[in-house]
């Protein structure tokens, strides 16, 4: 049996787990919210039956054209062909018995716009195992087509993004032959602007085959994305990530499982939709307890995790310390959030174990050295040197909390984001 063949199999195997699960599971979850507004969902029975078939419907013709489409045509995902028959019929029949629409955070209005009542499952693991199983094989066996065809994983390229900062001298730049070019990220929530993409994937690019790439902070995959399809053959990528819905972004510290579990979706439907899923190996655990499964030394480490200043510094410090010498460690809120700021000052500032090898807005990039006493002072003066540009931030998140936004270009900030 072909690859291609292979492929197709495990497409048809996830098309009848989902057949057989789908409907049932769209139906309790149905009958909840019709419970949960007071209606009976007896009375309800034959528009709910209705609404179930025509979504089935939709989802298995979906699924037949994703299953008999090459995979470099394949612009949907599984997860997608979901939300996309629940956001039909099953949508209306809602709104027609007047159930209320659930207030959405903001990100998951913007990444599924169409799923107004929250109807959508966060992971297939809510349809059942065996979906869960048959989804995770059919996104290893389209990675692993992907790679023999395109020689690595990856989404199809946007082309060579500005390389704004000077590349270490062991690293290839875009344009040459090993420089490669961003993934497109269109669509892949996060804060990592493209200028900060293009630094990540240059050190992603340097680590030589066998070498190990380290993730702490992987959110929805964005920056995931760009390290795995930078990576050489050979170089292990591992993305850290607990995915319980704290320490998530700006002004989201408190867990929250539904969140986090939305994130966990997000994260391995964007992977899958890179061809990268079986590129990755995602430990969802806190940084501080995650160090058992990964083995050492570290070549790469970027740590984009928890802001405040504890883990933040643990980050710094502890996985840090895991880095080999000559490798290198890339900080996102680097004098831009407070916690990581500080961390920073009490690490990569003062201990003159690293030398900092510049800054691409708030991404700042060190690299592991031998301790020398001018080398720290050297270090000391440069994290002194950003201090203006973390202060100026630091008044624009203000100005921006306060609902002062339109003050920011006096600051000379004229984006009115989130600096990062
Ligand atoms: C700013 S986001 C990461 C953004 C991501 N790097 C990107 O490019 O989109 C922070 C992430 O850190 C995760 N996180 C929170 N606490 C963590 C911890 N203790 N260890 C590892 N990750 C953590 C959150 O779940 C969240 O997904």
């Amino acid at each position: 049996m072909t690859d291609e063949e292979r492929f197709r199999r495990h497409g048809e195997e996830l098309a009848a787990a989902l057949a057989a699960a789908f409907p049932t599971w769209l139906a309790r979850r149905l009958d909840d919210r019709l419970r949960a507004t007071g209606i009976d969902p007896g009375e309800a029975a034959d528009g709910r039956a209705a609404a179930v078939a025509a979504a089935a419907a939709e989802l298995g013709a979906g699924l037949a054209r994703l299953c008999t489409a090459d995979i470099d045509e394949q612009t949907d995902t599984p997860l997608s062909l979901v939300r996309r028959a629940i956001a039909g019929a099953p949508t209306r029949f809602l709104d027609e018995h007047g159930v209320p629409r659930p207030r959405r955070d903001e990100m998951d209005s913007r990444l599924l716009p169409d799923d107004v009542h929250a109807l959508g499952p966060a992971t297939f693991a809510e349809l059942g195992p065996e979906v869960a199983e048959a989804a995770v094989v059919w996104g290893a066996a389209k990675a692993h087509l992907h790679r023999r065809r395109h020689g690595r994983p990856g989404g199809p390229s946007l082309g060579s993004a500005p390389v704004p900062d000077a590349a270490s001298p062991t690293e290839p730049t875009a344009g040459t032959p090993g420089g490669g070019s961003l993934p497109d990220l269109t669509g892949v929530e996060g804060w990592l602007t493209l200028e900060q993409a293009e630094r990540l994937r240059r050190a992603a690019a340097a680590v030589p085959p066998g070498g190990r790439i380290v993730e702490i902070g992987s959110f929805r995959g964005r920056s995931t994305i760009v390290l795995a399809t930078a990576a050489a053959d050979g170089v292990e990528v591992i993305a850290i990530d607990p995915h319980g819905g704290g320490d998530r972004g700006p002004q989201e510290i408190a867990p929250d499982p539904v969140r986090g579990d939305a994130d966990h979706a997000a994260f391995v439907a964007n992977l899958e939709r890179a061809g990268v899923a079986g590129r990755v190996r995602h430990v969802r655990s806190p940084s501080d307890r995650a160090h058992p499964h990964v083995a050492d030394p570290l070549d790469l480490l970027y740590v984009d995790g928890a802001h405040r200043f504890g883990p933040a510094r643990h980050d710094l410090a502890a996985w840090g310390d895991r880095v080999r010498p000559g490798g290198l460690m890339l900080v996102h809120d680097a004098f831009s959030s407070i916690g990581v700021t500080l961390a920073l000052w009490t690490t990569t500032a003062v201990s003159g174990r690293w030398r900092h090898r510049g800054r691409v807005g708030s991404l700042a990039a060190f690299e592991r050295v031998e301790p020398t006493r001018w080398g720290r002072l050297a270090q000391v003066g440069w994290h002194l040197a950003q201090m203006p540009w973390f202060a100026r931030n630091v008044a624009v998140k203000v100005l921006l909390s306060v609902g002062l936004g339109r003050l920011t270009p006096l600051l000379g900030h004229r984006s009115g984001d989130w600096p990062y």
